[in-house]
């Protein structure tokens, strides 16, 4: 179970509404922030369906200035948040080329949206997030803990991410808010356009991934409400590879 608000970035799509539907099974209030308004509009729908409470906010999360509004009207709407999960992310074409032939201004644009978009939600959060308790679930990518070859601003912008999150594990602890970071392996979301359901991935992740296949949204959501909820309350600082034991074969 789950009280209190969680706020979820991303929440109009994939593992970001994933989380967030799970998020209203288990009791919590759930902000949908997110860029995209009609998806996040349909999860907060979903949630409510399901007998949840959810309000939808449309943001940019590398916009400073929205995330401080938006994150102040969240607190009126529905109450302290106690749990923010990061899931707001980008993939971007020009970045995933060799790193010399992307260019400064593609790699920082990932960077704003993926990095700087984290600090500012969780910077803007963490003042109700002190003042009571809570947890913080970043969202990275194994990208952050083994070289994918590709992608220098979604690579860099992930590591930063992990690093991130160690650091308000330290600086907070004391406060009684946690931080901890998943790394998700392959999962097969809007982002990542059906390349982990052919027929050819499948096979694939017969071979590479030890548990056999790519992961769906709702692998990586059920373990950042395990990381949100009070059976994590010991652990902090962590970096949680959720990778069908990918990284270690
Ligand atoms: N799918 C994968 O294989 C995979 C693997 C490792 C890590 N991740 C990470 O998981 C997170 C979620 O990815 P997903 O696969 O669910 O992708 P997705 O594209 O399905 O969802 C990402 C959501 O983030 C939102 N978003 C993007 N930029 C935004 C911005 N500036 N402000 C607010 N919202 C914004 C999008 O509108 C979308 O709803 C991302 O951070 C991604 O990097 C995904």
């Amino acid at each position: 179970m789950l009280s209190g608000t969680v706020l979820v970035t991303g929440g109009g799509s994939g593992i970001g509404r994933a989380t967030a539907e799970r998020a209203g099974r288990e009791g919590a209030s759930v902000a949908i922030v997110d860029r995209a308004a009609d998806n996040a509009a349909e999860t907060a729908r979903l949630v409510t369906a399901a007998g949840g409470r959810a309000l939808a906010y449309p943001c940019d999360v590398g916009d400073d200035a929205a995330v401080a509004d938006t994150v102040q009207r969240i607190g009126r709407d529905l109450g302290r948040v106690t749990g923010v999960v990061t899931a707001a992310g980008i993939f971007h074409g020009p970045d995933l080329q060799p790193a010399h032939q992307v260019t400064v201004d593609d790699f920082v644009h990932v960077l704003r949206v993926n990095l700087v978009g984290t600090f500012a939600v969780i910077k803007h959060a963490l003042p109700m997030l002190i003042d009571g308790g809570g947890a913080i679930v970043t969202i990275a990518s194994t990208a952050a803990i083994r070289g994918h070859g590709y992608g220098a601003g979604y690579t860099a912008s992930k590591g930063g991410v992990d690093a991130l999150t160690r650091l308000l594990a330290v600086q907070y602890g004391a406060s009684d808010v946690r931080a901890n970071c998943i790394c998700p392996g392959g999962v097969d979301t809007p982002m990542t356009g059906g390349t982990f359901a052919t027929d050819e991935a499948i096979a694939r992740a017969k071979q590479r991934v030890p548990i056999g296949r790519y992961a769906q949204a709702r692998d990586i959501g059920d373990v950042a409400i395990f990381l949100l909820s009070d059976d994590a309350r010991y652990l902090t600082g962590q970096t949680v590879p959720v990778e069908g034991g990918a990284t270690i074969a």
